[in-house]
């Protein structure tokens, strides 16, 4: 139904009114702006080792990697437990780099979203009433000299799905091999938002995780170079620009802020020590000046 307006982003709210709110997604996260807040603890993710076979479908704007209700999660301080649903890319092309999230202004070369719903809902329709209803995990990658390792396997799914509708399966396919586990993930970000394509419901409770993942520049090559959007033209630069915040805040989990405030305890010794070794100097001046 949107085949015309959702070309461009700036025309979504005319025929989805939400694309227009107060909460919308992605964001540029301001680093200096955010707020440490010691309620975030870490995730428990379940099923992201199991082995299972997964479908991959070109959907017109994107290309869906279907997951099983079997991988969940639950911690993170969201209000219940998620089931996984699919998870997608976002990139550029042609050395453009295509993350929707940006981190003081920079934009990452691909975003990597993993969608959760909320039990017990049990499609995204009935999960968009609840403000949490959605769970979204962000990863951001970042440029390396080597492959990462386990991307070769969505690559060749994404050039086996290079028209709109077609579909493939991905055999032995685990999601831990994309992503590193949940205890390796407790530094992140945390905001209210929404989704980043129409009618872009104001339902997800955003993560975006603070370590990166990795992908080469041949392995990024080979992602914006396969798929077709549903007019035919190549699948490129397909993220949303950022939003307003909207005096929203985000927040920040606090496993980063341990290793602050180690730096913080750091250089106020540093500082005393300087202090004290300066007075002492002036101690040594005068008594020498005195005699
Ligand atoms: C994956 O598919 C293969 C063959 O198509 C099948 O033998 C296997 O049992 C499936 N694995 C799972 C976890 O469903
Ligand atoms: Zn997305």
């Amino acid at each position: 139904s949107c085949d015309e307006t959702c070309r461009d982003p700036s025309r979504w709210a005319a025929e989805f009114p939400s694309c227009g709110g107060l909460r919308q997604s992605p964001i540029n996260i301001v680093t200096s702006k955010v707020h440490v807040n010691s309620a975030l603890p870490p995730f428990d993710f379940i099923g992201h080792a199991d082995t299972i076979n997964i479908t991959v479908e070109n959907k017109g704007q994107s290309a869906h990697f279907a997951l099983p209700q079997s991988v969940r999660l639950t911690g993170g301080a969201l209000p219940g437990q998620y089931r996984a649903h699919q998870f997608h890319f976002h990139w550029g092309g042609n050395g453009r780099p295509g993350s929707e999230h940006t981190i003081d202004g920079e934009r990452f070369p691909m975003e990597m979203h993993i969608v959760h719903i909320k039990e017990p809902y049990s499609s995204l329709a009935e999960a968009e009433h609840d403000m949490a209803g959605i769970a979204l995990l962000a990863f951001l990658f970042e440029e390396t000299s080597d492959d990462h390792p386990h991307l070769n396997t969505v690559i060749s799914a994404l050039g086996q799905v290079q028209n709109n509708d077609s579909s493939t399966v991905i055999p032995n396919f685990r999601l831990s091999d994309i992503i590193p586990s949940a205890k390796d993930l407790h530094s992140y970000y945390r905001y209210v938002g929404s989704m980043t394509t129409p009618g872009c419901e104001q339902a997800v409770a955003w993560t975006v995780f603070q370590r990166t993942l990795s992908i080469s520049s041949r392995q990024l090559d080979a992602i914006f170079q396969q798929c077709r959007f549903w007019t035919g033209q190549p699948m490129t630069d397909i993220y949303r620009p950022t939003q307003p915040l909207d005096g929203r805040v985000v927040y920040r989990s606090r496993a980063d802020a341990a290793v602050r405030s180690t730096i913080h305890v750091f250089t106020l010794k540093l500082r005393l020590t300087i202090f004290f070794g300066f007075i002492q100097i002036c101690f040594r001046i005068r008594w020498r000046c005195d005699k």
